[in-house]
């Protein structure tokens, strides 16, 4: 299973990933990784590790994937020969026509119990809101904003003093070891609750 990954920022999940690869408990490899950021930490690691990596030229939009950025990262992507793309914080909302490219084979995670808290900062708006509990969700990614299928879930607590801060750090740690299951999961096909 090659997996291409997409991210914006630090690349914990990543890591966690490629922690797994290493334990021997998920059977992939990553060949690509992408980023709208070229100061992303995530292109680092990827680097120290020998992945090739890349960056996607958004045109200076700040927010905005735009269609040809898309379409460059799908052919990249196929290039690369990768069966699955994990978004793993990547900030921008995927579309076509990378969507098309890669049906069903896109996967993201998300910092809370979806449907609860789509969007960015999803553990602040759970602290705002005052739940008790929270989590994190990885899913499928649709033509909506972290809408589509969900593969696996996981709840972490909201404990009394938490800041936006301490809480985020408490549902890494479930991020980091849902990401690896979740693709484990997919890649064994859909007896074992994969696409
Ligand atoms: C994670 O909390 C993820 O759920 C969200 O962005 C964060 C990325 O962290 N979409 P990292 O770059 O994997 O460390």
């Amino acid at each position: 299973m090659l997996l291409g990954i997409l991210g914006s920022g630090s690349g914990s999940n990543m890591q966690a990933i490629l922690d797994a690869i290493d334990a021997g408990t998920l059977d992939a490899r990553i060949a690509l990784v992408l980023s709208d950021n070229p100061q992303a930490f995530i292109l680092e690691r990827a680097r120290r590790r020998g992945i090739d990596t890349g960056i996607i030229d958004c045109r200076g939009f700040r927010t905005k994937f735009p269609e040809e950025a898309q379409q460059e990262t799908a052919e990249r992507l196929l290039a690369a020969g990768v069966d699955l793309v994990c978004l793993a914080g990547f900030l921008r909302l995927v579309k076509r026509p990378l969507l098309d490219a890669f049906p069903q084979r896109i996967l993201n995670i998300h910092p809370a119990l979806l449907p609860a808290f789509p969007g960015l900062e999803a553990w602040k708006q759970a602290l705002d809101a005052g739940v008790p509990e929270t989590g994190a969700t990885v899913h499928f990614v649709d033509e909506g904003m972290d809408t589509g299928p969900v593969i696996l879930q996981q709840r972490v607590p909201v404990l009394p003093g938490d800041t936006a801060e301490s809480l985020h750090a408490r549902i890494q740690i479930a991020e980091h070891r849902l990401y690896p299951e979740a693709i484990a999961r997919v890649a064994a096909g859909p007896a074992h609750g994969g696409a």
